[in-house]
């Protein structure tokens, strides 16, 4: 363990176990239907390769990126890379590191939902719902594990864009 974790609230081998079963559910529901998987950069991309790696059908992948507009503090959402494939009639599943105060992820449903998918779900591997901002009452279909009111890092997930490799 690194010195500066202080303790470790998923191993390797918890994470690899749920999230094979994670992606067992899908798999069922979305079998014939090609959905296609949208990543939150940067913080999903460790959890959404062991995902689309654990998911059994045929299905697209693409990513998108945003960030809060840089100097102010209203939390306003900017994209900085959208989807590259045309999502109309698409099924579509978000999927996302963590939900926290739940802006990034009202920001990026509501800026697909625009783009007519037939359908639009959310797969997160963690939520932290003491967290939430008031007035959010968007829900994750998929949860990986719900984590108490802590900083994480590892597994994607960064702190001043270090820790993102560790498998824990
Ligand atoms: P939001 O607060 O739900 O909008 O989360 C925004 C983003 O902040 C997440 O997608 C993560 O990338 C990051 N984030 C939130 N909580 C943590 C944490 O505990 N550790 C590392 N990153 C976090
Ligand atoms: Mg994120």
């Amino acid at each position: 363990m690194l010195q500066n974790i202080s303790k470790i609230l998923l191993t390797e081998e918890q994470i690899q176990t749920r999230v094979k079963e994670l992606a067992a559910e899908p798999s069922k529901e979305y079998a014939g239907k090609d959905p296609v998987f949208v990543g939150v950069l940067k913080g999903v991309v460790v959890f959404y390769a062991d995902f689309v790696k654990n998911f059994t059908e045929p299905c697209q992948m693409d990513f998108m990126w945003i960030s809060s507009y840089a100097g102010t503090t209203s939390g306003e959402m900017i994209v900085r890379k959208d989807v590259s494939v045309d999502l109309k009639g698409r099924h579509v599943v978000i999927l996302e590191d963590i939900f926290d105060t739940g802006s990034s992820l009202q920001y990026t449903y509501h800026h697909l939902l625009s783009k007519e998918p037939a359908s639009l779900k959310i797969c997160t591997l963690l939520d932290k719902p003491e967290r939430r901002k008031a007035g959010i009452t968007l829900q994750a279909d998929y949860v990986g594990f719900t984590v108490p009111n802590e900083f994480v890092v590892g597994y994607g997930l960064d702190y001043n864009e270090h820790y993102r490799n560790l498998p824990y």
